[in-house]
């Protein structure tokens, strides 16, 4: 029978070739070997991101972060197996290693995959030991791969053993479509692959249950199972074939109702149950029109999605969990219902928190196709492993019922030269593995794409930065009327791009204001992407860049041609020698960013302003109002303050130390309520928000009095000790009225004491080179963050004591719950 077992602990970590420092360690020979000692080498659990502890170097790239992330990383493990398991086969399923993983078992090349990001399984079967111990190596190269953004380095993601009988169901071998659905009932077909590993042929057969699958993982009640369907597996091979089962009364999965089921497959050798598979998926319809959006079980939802990097600010790229849960939950509360996973595969987890959460998700396989956009980049490999990487990616996602788009590829210089049918072929590689979801890339010049042809080699038109496009007079009615094209339809791959630092309005040095003003060349405003969208309903919605800010691509401070590469092929010769000066003159600066000014929330999580535009827009019954900026401003008085209001409603009153300075309604295509000169004095300014004419929400900002203390908010006191929760504790700072100071800057220590760790603080400011372990930081504009975790099975409390000179401290205590540590495996593999 099929045992996953956790694989993510106690693995020993060596790096070389190019170290944290910029020296470099030359690799030795035969590390892979059993007899390599590496009793010196450092112990730790996975996932592991060997690069993002820094320290931040100046010298190092802005577009990656300025993290050493180059370098030859390797892990060994050793493990011992029980002779009971003889006969069986044994696999390692790694999620994602960055990069070039290469797999030995006891000195044997066992496998391995280029492509950090994508899944892969290595069979250990026939080099595995069952007398002494196991060694397995892994060797990751990240010297010379090209990345526009962060990409992390080391065994970032999970890894589980896999034990099975020598006939099981074959490596993300079940695949449930469903190809009718009613209230009355539905049709799961379950589609099963069986791999036989025996020299003999085998006379088998499968049966599949369908159960209703809960938010916790369990199963309740069987709604369906099917008859014995019989199986001819030939010796050494696979076979395949499907079985439909009939649930009645389905309940959808929709974004308010995350409705799950789960098939659990049987597989018998003629005699003896052999594999037991478990699938989630779920019931609902998608369709992208021509003329109404994109519709979820026949009704039309607006696509309110980000784009977003794979890093969790603070902690690398590491996959975590809760860390990725936190994040979803932050771009859901202002109405985000959506994801891409731009630009490459994303982990596992995300696909799971998405079903359970109710997303959309763009499941996106590359950032570029055979023509790089850096050197070292997927270019390199796509020519030998882009049809088993877009494979690995449709195989392991395709249950999900959040998937609803398939996205080949971003901004990909091949959309010029449609004669190529690279587009059609990479459509037809994924349709291969799954007919049931639209393939897309986002086109950086849709227009062009479209009218040329390309789009025509996919399914849905993905069109970054086309506001103006599509919102304009009326070339996408044209692309969509033109003859050929009435099954066309398009939305929004990418958006905005919109730069800002969290709390800064008149910002300091490589700062960019949060009056939410300022976009590149090729970027836009939120407002205009939402009134073009406004303006061609027919358009299912935008993707916003970015969700979250990022490690990396601090434009407009990257010191070097990043973004500008990006988009090189689309702009004139003149414009991009004027661009190319314009760096010039911004590298003679030597900005200090590390991390991206796109997101809407800032990289430790907190809300920047503009969090509260879009909330206003994408949560239309959410009663909100929030006022920019803050009122401290006391070398501004008598001076001129402008102050931005963001309401879900449609009429804004804004009162400045009880004086009206009147009402503004909401003129269409406009988006903000603006009073564009207030002329300064300290008190409070109150907004005062109505909709059809009834008061709606209220909401005040004060000139606030000095720091005196700090404030610790946690997201919750129980801290599981299962290898994997974490807290996160935002910390302000007060005045004697209780008010937070959005100015307080001071350094803040945290320590904790009990049997935990503080993982990483930050604060939001993309300047800040402080490497994310160390405890001490300056607040950003008034805010801190530590993020703690409790040592893995203990029990008992944790203490963590934060404290800034003249604010003195402040403690709290979580109680720590040891319920074991944590499996993390998931239900398939
Ligand atoms: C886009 C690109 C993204 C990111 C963004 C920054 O053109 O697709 O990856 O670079 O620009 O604005």
């Amino acid at each position: 029978m099929r045992v996953i077992e956790n694989f993510d602990y106690n693995w020993l970590f060596g790096r070389y070739g190019l170290q944290a420092d910029g020296s470099k360690i030359e690799e030795p020979a035969a590390v892979q070997d059993v007899s390599f000692n590496d009793s010196c080498w450092k112990q730790l659990d996975l996932p592991h991101d060997w690069a993002v502890e820094g320290p931040f170097r100046t010298d190092l790239e802005g577009f990656t972060g300025k993290l050493p992330w180059r370098g030859i990383g390797w892990y060994r493990k050793h493990f011992k197996v029980d002779k009971t398991d003889i006969g069986k086969r044994f696999y390692l399923d790694f999620d994602g290693a960055m990069a070039h993983a290469e797999v030995w078992l006891n000195g044997k090349k066992v496998g391995g995959h280029p492509y950090g990001y994508t899944s892969f399984r290595v069979d250990l079967t026939p080099q595995l030991s069952f007398e002494g111990e196991n060694v397995v190596a892994v060797r990751l190269n990240t010297e010379n791969i090209g990345s526009r953004w962060y990409p992390g380095a080391g065994i970032y993601r999970h890894v589980r053993l896999v034990k099975t009988s020598p006939v099981h169901v074959d490596h993300w071998g079940v695949f449930v479509t469903t190809p009718s659905i009613s209230d009355v009932e539905a049709e799961a077909l379950v589609h099963v692959q069986v791999r036989n590993h025996l020299s003999v042929p085998v006379k088998g057969h499968y049966s599949v249950s369908v159960y209703e699958l809960y938010a916790d993982n369990q199963t309740g009640r069987k709604v369906a199972s099917s008859s014995h369907v019989r199986l001819d597996l030939p010796a050494n091979a696979t076979a395949q074939d499907s079985v439909s089962l009939r649930i009645l009364s389905p309940k959808r999965w929709s974004l308010e109702a995350t409705n799950r089921y789960l098939a659990r497959v049987k597989v018998y050798d003629g005699k003896y149950l052999v594999d037991t598979y478990e699938v989630p998926f779920g019931f609902r319809t998608i369709q992208f029109t021509h003329d109404n959006g994109f519709l979820l079980n026949g009704k039309r939802v607006q696509i309110q999605g980000t784009c977003n990097h794979h890093d969790l600010g603070a902690l690398g790229t590491a996959i975590n969990m809760v860390a990725l849960e936190r994040q979803l939950k932050i771009l859901k509360s202002f109405g985000c219902n959506a994801l891409r996973t731009s630009h490459n595969i994303p982990a596992p987890e995300l696909l799971e928190l998405a079903d359970k959460m109710g997303f959309l998700v763009m499941d996106e396989a590359f950032d570029c196709w055979r023509e790089g956009k850096q050197s070292g980049d997927y270019g390199s490999l796509f020519d030998e492993w882009h049809e088993k990487d877009l494979k690995a990616l449709v195989c392991r996602d395709r249950n999900h019922p959040s998937v609803i788009l398939w996205s080949t590829g971003n901004e990909v210089s091949e959309q010029y030269h449609p004669e190529l049918g690279i587009a059609r072929h990479l459509t037809e590689v994924v349709h291969r593995y799954d007919k049931t979801r639209p393939v897309t890339f986002g086109a950086s010049y849709p227009s062009k794409s479209a009218m040329n042809g390309t789009e025509l080699q996919v399914d849905v038109h993905g069109m970054n930065y086309a506001a103006g496009v599509y919102g304009g007079p009326d070339f996408y009615g044209e692309f969509l009327n033109k003859e050929g094209h009435e099954h066309l339809s398009g939305f929004s791959s990418e958006s905005s791009s919109t730069m800002s630092s969290r709390g800064e309005y008149f910002p300091r040095k490589f700062h960019v204001s949060s009056y939410d003003l300022n976009e590149p060349g090729w970027g836009g405003l939120p407002d205009q992407e939402f009134a073009a969208l406004d303006r061609y309903p027919a358009i299912c919605g935008e993707f916003v860049w970015t969700g979250f800010d990022y490690l990396g691509e601090p434009t407009p401070f990257n010191s070097d041609k990043t973004v500008l590469l990006n988009h090189a092929a689309a702009v004139s010769k003149e414009e991009l020698k004027k661009q190319e000066e314009e760096l010039k003159k911004i590298e003679q600066n030597r900005p200090t960013s590390r991390s991206s000014y796109f997101g809407i929330v800032d990289l430790a999580g907190f809300p920047k302003d503009r969090y509260y535009l879009y909330q206003s827009r994408w949560r239309p019954d959410y009663p909100m109002v929030h006022i920019l900026p803050h009122w401290n401003w006391e070398d501004k008085n008598g001076k001129n303050v402008p102050v931005f209001v963001y309401s879900s409603g449609d009429e804004v009153e804004l009162f400045l130390n009880d004086r009206s300075l009147g009402k503004k309604f909401k003129q269409p295509y406009e988006y903000r309520f603006r009073w564009d000169s207030v002329c300064y004095e300290s008190g409070e300014l109150k907004a005062i928000a109505y909709k059809d004419g009834k008061k709606w929400a209220e909401k005040h900002v004060r000139t606030t009095g000095k720091p005196v203390k700090l404030k610790l908010t946690p997201d919750k006191t129980v801290l599981k000790s299962d290898g994997e929760d974490l807290i996160f504790v935002r910390v302000s700072i007060l005045d004697a009225d209780g008010n937070e100071v959005p100015t307080a800057e001071p350094v803040i220590t945290s320590s904790v004491s009990g049997p935990g760790v503080i993982v990483a603080t930050d604060n939001g400011d993309p300047t800040c080179l402080i490497p994310f372990h160390e405890p001490e930081r300056p607040a950003f504009n008034g805010l801190y963050l530590a993020i703690v975790k409790a040592r893995k099975g203990s029990e008992g409390k944790l203490r963590l004591r934060v404290e800034a000179d003249g604010l003195g401290k402040e403690e709290i205590v979580f109680q720590i719950q040891n319920e074991g540590l944590e499996k993390r495996y998931l239900l398939t593999d």
